[in-house]
């Protein structure tokens, strides 16, 4: 499978003719699919479509609200507001309700921990009534710490329920939370914390992962010194004992979770909440350096999440469904399909601490036998891992409990696909391959199980009250397998309602790319948001997702700004410039090329000096933003091709990081050919 960029224009040359029919729900041991036929999809989302404020308040009915709302939708582009003047509370609605309608000792989390050699798998099941004291007690700890409705709460935890828990305190009590990645790294809490105005952490002694301890404290103890003398002091450090690690502590500052917990009274009414009140932050990269906090509120999320999670799959309570998205719940996944879509629908989810080949390749799918695992949802780069792995780690066990299955974070290579219906699917479960983002909220773009035929590569059709097309910078759309701009023409209730604190890169980002005629909204140039993909459609309506148009790239699912790696790059002492491409990579589907100019001062005299060099950027990336941006390959230059304006021509470096070595593109604007020739010959990595 290939999809190109060319210089004119958007060209796919991807051409995959498989189709796979749904099959019935009751092979699947499912009493019923929520959407019977074809027919019935398209008349809803024609529906919703043409009426969404009647399509939106129908199901928002399915909710709890304390004061109903005044109107579903008021459009204002690039703002929306969705079921303004409501009233409602998000940890109310997973929690709370079902303990009220009698089911207080049915699971809500069920968590599995890392650490098991040779002995036996930590498991710990939480009931709704456990969830509701637990977060009852948080919050009303939270609040003797004097955090109110409105504040920003920053959580960087491990996979443990602590996690949830912070997450649901903080909703029930208004405060936002802004969860940070568990394997991010200090500098990046700094920035996140200082941009969000946090001065109340959450956090662990450590986490486990792969056996070992990430000292989760210790980076929040290292951030928290740089903030201080950035003058923007963090007042409590709230830590879980979780790893038994040794931790430095700050008894005026610090203050253990199990304490806290203790001394809390385990009654706290839910705040009232908004519908348009702040929900939480997530920071996510854009093609500057500087990561940017989409903005989330409370009742449009509230009533996307909820749908999406109960028609994409498939859940219906009291049928023993257990749902595993395996992603971390520091990624707007994790935010949507662990906690927020799953619990109202009274559905129990699966949360497991570690990694995938601890104590060896084999764990997710005896994970996935012993917990009878229902709903998997995970990552194509994981995918490819566990084809990598081999087909023995996954045939010694029985999954025939799985009913659905689901992709997510990239678009899924064929051959994945085939492998996860095969031997992951039985050739029985669906494939939901769920095209959405952190700025959605929630998915967009996915078949829906037992109603859409299935073709590997494709997400298929858009949810209801999804506007996807595929367009032109004038807005028009395109013609049937022309490669366009991703666009989303109307508004729907999980949008972003912004970038904290900067309007305006909210508004270029988005909202700035479409020149449509006669239809200027006044307070922004562009009536449709703009996804940053590029994709295709085919003559079924399919979408066909080809990758990005920014300066960002998907790496293992996990989406990166090259500006900010080329940033972390050129904060080393021996480094005067950098440019930051996508490569093609077996397994994370794209890689990290780092094209790097030295100082003179700096450059090094032999293949071992170089060699070391390199080891010492890619160490120093880790540190500054995470493992996850550590350059899969660096190659040294004496210079970057540029255009004559002094642009880095990106286009060029991901030809020949991708090994194409005889680049015919379009060079006339290079500014000096023989930088190209030069790169090209010094073909190593
Ligand atoms: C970008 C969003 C949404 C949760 C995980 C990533 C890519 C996501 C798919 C898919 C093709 C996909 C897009 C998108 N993407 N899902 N099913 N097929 N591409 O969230 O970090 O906000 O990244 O991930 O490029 O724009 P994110």
């Amino acid at each position: 499978m290939t999809a190109t960029v060319s210089s004119t224009g958007i060209d796919s040359v991807l051409n995959e003719t498989r189709t796979f029919p749904p099959r019935r729900a009751a092979e699947l041991g499912m009493p019923r699919w929520h959407i019977a036929s074809p027919e019935e999809y398209h008349a809803l989302h024609r529906r919703s479509i043409e009426d969404p404020e009647g399509f939106w308040g129908g199901i928002a009915q399915e909710l709890h609200w304390f004061k109903p709302w005044k109107k579903v939708l008021a459009w204002n582009p690039p703002d929306a507001k969705w079921f303004d003047g409501a009233k409602t509370n998000l940890c109310y609605n997973c929690v709370d309700r079902q303990v009220i309608q009698g089911h207080g000792d049915d699971v809500a989390i069920l968590w599995e921990g890392e650490p098991m050699p040779g002995g036996e798998p930590e498991v710990r099941r939480l009931t709704y009534k456990y969830l509701q004291q637990q977060t009852a007690r948080l919050a009303n700890a939270l609040k003797s710490l004097g955090v109110k409705k409105g504040d920003v709460v920053t959580v960087y935890m491990g996979m443990v329920p602590e996690l949830a828990i912070a997450m649901l305190a903080c909703a029930r009590i208004g405060a936002a939370h802004s969860i940070i990645f568990g394997g991010f790294s200090a500098q990046a809490i700094v920035d996140r914390v200082q941009d969000a105005k946090s001065n109340v952490i959450i956090t662990a002694d450590g986490a486990w992962r792969r056996g070992s301890i990430v000292p989760l404290k210790a980076n929040v103890d290292a951030a928290c010194a740089d903030l201080q003398k950035a003058n923007a002091p963090v007042d409590h450090v709230i830590v879980l004992r979780r790893c038994g690690n040794e931790v430095a502590w700050h008894p005026e500052r610090d203050k253990w979770l199990g304490d806290l917990l203790a001394d809390a009274p385990d009654h706290c009414p839910c705040e009232h909440m908004d519908a348009e009140d702040m929900l939480f932050l997530l920071y996510t990269s854009g093609s500057t350096g500087k990561p940017k906090g989409v903005l989330h509120t409370t009742g449009g999320y509230m009533v996307y999440t909820y749908l999406t999670s109960k028609y994409v799959f498939n859940l219906i309570p009291d049928c023993g469904q257990v749902l595993w998205c395996t992603a971390d719940i520091g990624w707007v996944t994790g935010h949507s399909y662990i906690v927020y879509g799953i619990l109202p629908n009274r559905v129990t989810s699966f949360m497991y601490e570690g990694a995938p080949n601890q104590p060896d390749p084999a764990r997710f799918w005896d994970i996935i036998e012993r917990h009878k695992i229902t709903q998997f949802y995970t990552a194509p780069t994981a995918i490819r891992a566990f084809m990598k792995w081999g087909d023995q780690h996954v045939a010694k066990h029985d999954l025939s409990s799985l009913q659905v299955l689901g992709s997510v974070g990239e678009p899924i290579n064929p051959e994945a696909w085939m492998w996860y219906h095969r031997m992951i699917g039985r050739e029985k479960c669906p494939i939901v391959d769920t095209w959405w983002q952190t700025e959605t909220g929630g998915q967009m773009i996915t078949p829906l199980p037992g109603v859409t035929a299935t073709k590997p590569g494709s997400c298929t059709l858009p949810f209801f009250g999804v506007d996807a097309a595929i367009l032109d910078e004038q807005g028009n759309e395109q013609p049937h397998n022309t490669g366009g701009l991703l666009a989303i023409r109307k508004p729907w209730p999980s949008m972003l309602r912004g970038i904290y604190g900067d309007r305006q890169r909210y508004i270029d980002t988005y909202w700035s790319t479409f020149k449509v005629k006669g239809n200027k909204p006044a307070n922004c140039p562009s009536p449709y948001y703009l996804a940053g993909d590029s994709s295709r459609r085919d003559a079924d309506g399919y979408f066909w997702i080809m990758g990005r148009v920014d300066d960002v790239i998907n790496v293992a699912g996990h989406r990166l700004g090259t500006m900010e790696v080329e940033s972390a790059l050129v904060a080393h002492d021996a480094v005067v410039e950098a440019a930051v491409v996508g490569m093609p990579h077996e397994i994370k589907g794209t890689g990290i090329a780092a094209f790097v100019t030295l100082a003179p001062t700096h450059q090094p005299t032999d293949e071992k000096a170089s060699d070391k060099l390199k080891e010492s950027l890619r160490a120093h990336v880790s540190q500054e933003i995470g493992a996850i941006a550590k350059p899969d390959m660096i190659r040294f230059t004496d210079a970057l091709p540029k255009t004559r304006s002094g642009k880095i021509m990106r286009r060029l470096l991901r030809s020949i990081a991708a090994g194409d070595t005889s680049v015919t593109q379009d060079t006339t604007t290079l500014e000096d050919l023989s930088v190209l020739a030069k790169l090209q010959e010094n073909d190593e990595s």
